[in-house]
């Protein structure tokens, strides 16, 4: 029989096949980036070809009706079960060589997709995950040569798959049989890497799930990500059971200290948090949590260590010693969470005692250490987590910010939430301020403002507010360099007022009367000051004057408008340009790891070699933090605010 000539594109992989070859074979023997779920049956259509020059018919093909007339019995019975093919498509599996041809993968029938994100400078996620779906056809039990359901489905695995050494739990196994005879013999499989099956159902099955997860100390975020797309199908979240044990980290850590067994109880708690969560996005997005195949979690170190039942007080004083630092999987089972029933929990690994698997997650979303240019990633939410470098060095440390950016500590700060106060203009003349809350879109002095925020009122002022308020008083000159409210402006403006020997400025009357006082900004002051010595310490180290990329992570970053952060020394100087809010990166970096397999030793690694900064043993913090304390810095310059 002749040979005949594919060109593959858009790969340009070639080769010679006999007649009567595949397209999905000759794919596989070229080793073209073509899917395949059901193993060539004509079943999951995630092999389609796009035909581009030559034909797979003998009598060539001119109109989308002769390629209708090319299709084989099997593709009739795809297409009259899940819908016509495009024009010009072909099932691979079923588009067999008789000329020579030129066939395109599209995008959609590659195996590693990439999903393209939608800030330009961050990197493309190819998809590559963990777990991977299999169809097979199980030989059933035969009295004349007697072997197990689950050898026979490892035989299945291996002779249609080469998926060998396949291993599953007793959780798996328990519901084998049925599983394996409701299908008629014909099952699914997910199965890790690691050989261990995750799940198995009847018949063919297309859809896979995983759940990306971001512990915080205030809130819990999950991610359903579709791991065949990339895409968040669905998320909830939902406030972190431990604040009844207390409010911030340290007092949680010393609950336990208190507390003998306490930490058992944050772990329940947490893990109990976690597991109605999948609950939840199950629900939301019409699927089984028995369906959902792998979690991915990310978290500050607390977090991370209570999560895996690790007694956390060894992190609540120097040295801040991690139990583990590494990446870690456990089974969901043994967690106490209900996934599918082989199904494993990856935490991402911990950088430092102050600098979590949340930070690794940012790291890995961000990527600096894929990039030539010096970045600079903060994640403020009670520490500061602060990683400097780029492809050759990267640094990190974390800083104790207090709570102050998050509206704890101020007279009338509070979460960001609806109707809290979020932008704020101060005139420079009159001092008179303007403002807008969270939950509308109209500043205070538009008309039609008391009407959209009846439903929630103005509360509060967020974090962002603050920097914001703060950051226009001293541009109108109502705070000095060093951070006093000055009170010879109360010539000025009756908003000015005195509280005996300091003064406040007045926000908002009424009910609540909002202002903001001198202890505000010295709280204001002094979280800006840590945020900035930790900053300039890991510039130190590196060796640099300036960075040439700023990237803010988490709720507080996504807030805060960059260039009041820059107003009043958060940051340092850099081209505004190049300053943006990367939104939730650390849950965006538990996403990776769920969707890409390799992304998880990378980031193993790159935290391995990151220099780990203690800012408690740096002698120049409290140089840093004292010239901090100036607005914006009394030593560093800000050229490009200019
Ligand atoms: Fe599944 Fe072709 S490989 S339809």
């Amino acid at each position: 029989a002749p040979d005949h000539l594919v060109v593959f594109t858009p790969s340009g992989k070639r080769g010679r096949f006999a007649e009567g070859v595949s397209v999905l074979e000759a794919a596989r023997k070229l080793g073209v980036d073509l899917d395949s779920v059901c193993g060539g049956r004509g079943i999951c259509g995630r092999c389609q070809v796009q035909v581009g020059e030559g034909s797979f018919s003998k009598h060539g093909i001119e109109s989308h009706a002769d390629h209708v007339t090319a299709w084989n019995a099997v593709e009739a019975r795809y297409t009259s079960k899940r819908g016509a093919l495009a024009e010009g498509r072909r099932l691979g599996c079923q588009a067999r060589l008789c000329g020579d041809v030129v066939v395109d993968v599209p995008p959609d029938s590659q195996v590693h997709r990439q999903v393209v994100r939608k800030r330009a400078e961050a990197h493309p996620i190819e998809i590559d995950p963990v777990v991977r779906l299999y169809y097979v056809e199980v030989a059933e039990p035969d009295m004349h040569d007697p072997s197990s359901d689950f050898r026979r489905l490892q035989n299945a695995l291996a002779a249609q798959w080469e998926v060998a050494d396949t291993r599953a739990d007793l959780a798996l196994l328990a519901g084998l049989q049925k599983t394996l005879r409701a299908g008629e013999w014909k099952v699914t499989a997910a199965v890790r890497r690691s050989g261990d099956i995750v799940a198995v159902w009847p018949g063919f099955r297309e859809a896979a799930h995983g759940l990306a997860v971001d512990i915080g100390s205030t809130t819990i975020a999950a991610h359903l990500t579709d791991l065949i797309t990339g895409e968040v199908v669905a998320s909830a979240g939902l406030m972190n059971p431990q604040i009844r044990f207390g409010e911030d980290l340290m007092s949680r850590v010393s609950y336990v200290m208190m507390n003998p067994g306490g930490e058992r109880e944050l772990t329940a708690s947490v893990r109990e948090a976690l597991d109605s969560l999948v609950g939840e996005v199950a629900r939301e997005a019409g699927i089984a949590r028995t369906d959902v195949l792998e979690l991915t979690v990310v978290g500050n170190p607390i977090m991370h260590h209570l999560f895996l039942g690790l007694d956390p007080v060894e992190l609540g004083g120097a040295p801040f010693a991690l139990t583990i630092d590494g990446a870690y999987e456990a089974r969901a089972r043994d967690l106490g969470i209900t996934i599918a029933p082989g199904g494993y929990v990856y935490t991402l690994p911990c950088i430092a005692g102050h600098v979590g698997a949340d930070t690794a997650g940012v790291v890995l979303s961000e990527g600096p250490y894929l990039k030539d240019e010096l970045t600079l990633l903060v994640d403020v939410g009670t520490n500061a987590e602060i990683v400097l470098g780029n492809r050759e060095r990267l640094l990190a440390c974390s800083s104790p910010t207090g709570p102050a950016f998050e509206g704890a500590q101020i007279s009338c700060g509070q979460r960001a939430a609806p109707g809290a106060i979020e932008r704020v203009r101060i005139d420079r003349d009159t001092l008179e301020p303007r403002y807008k809350v969270i939950g509308s879109d109209l500043w205070s002095d538009e008309p039609g403002f008391a009407e959209a925020t009846a439903a929630t009122g103005v509360t509060g002022i967020c974090g962002s507010g603050i920097i914001e308020i703060i950051a226009e008083m001293w541009l109108a000159g109502i705070i000095t360099q060093d951070g006093v409210v000055d009170g010879g402006m109360a010539a000025r403006s009756p908003r000015i007022e005195s509280n005996g020997r300091t003064f406040s400025y007045l926000v908002r009357e009424g009910e609540p009367r909002l202002a903001i006082t001198q202890n505000d900004v010295r709280a204001i002051q002094l979280a800006k000051a840590a945020l900035y010595a930790g900053i300039k310490l890991l510039m130190d180290r590196y060796g640099v004057s300036r960075v040439e990329r700023i990237t803010l992570a988490g709720a507080f970053g996504s807030h805060i408008d960059v260039t009041y952060a820059m107003v009043l020394g958060l940051i340092p100087d850099c081209d505004l340009a190049k300053v943006a809010s990367a939104g939730n990166a650390a849950g965006t970096g538990a996403r990776i790891a769920l969707l890409n397999a390799a992304s998880r030793l990378e980031i193993q690694d790159v935290v391995r070699r990151i220099e780990k900064i203690e800012t408690a043993l740096e002698p120049a913090f409290q140089e840093h933090f004292v010239n901090a304390m100036a607005l914006p810095n009394k030593q560093d310059a800000f050229p490009e605010l200019e």
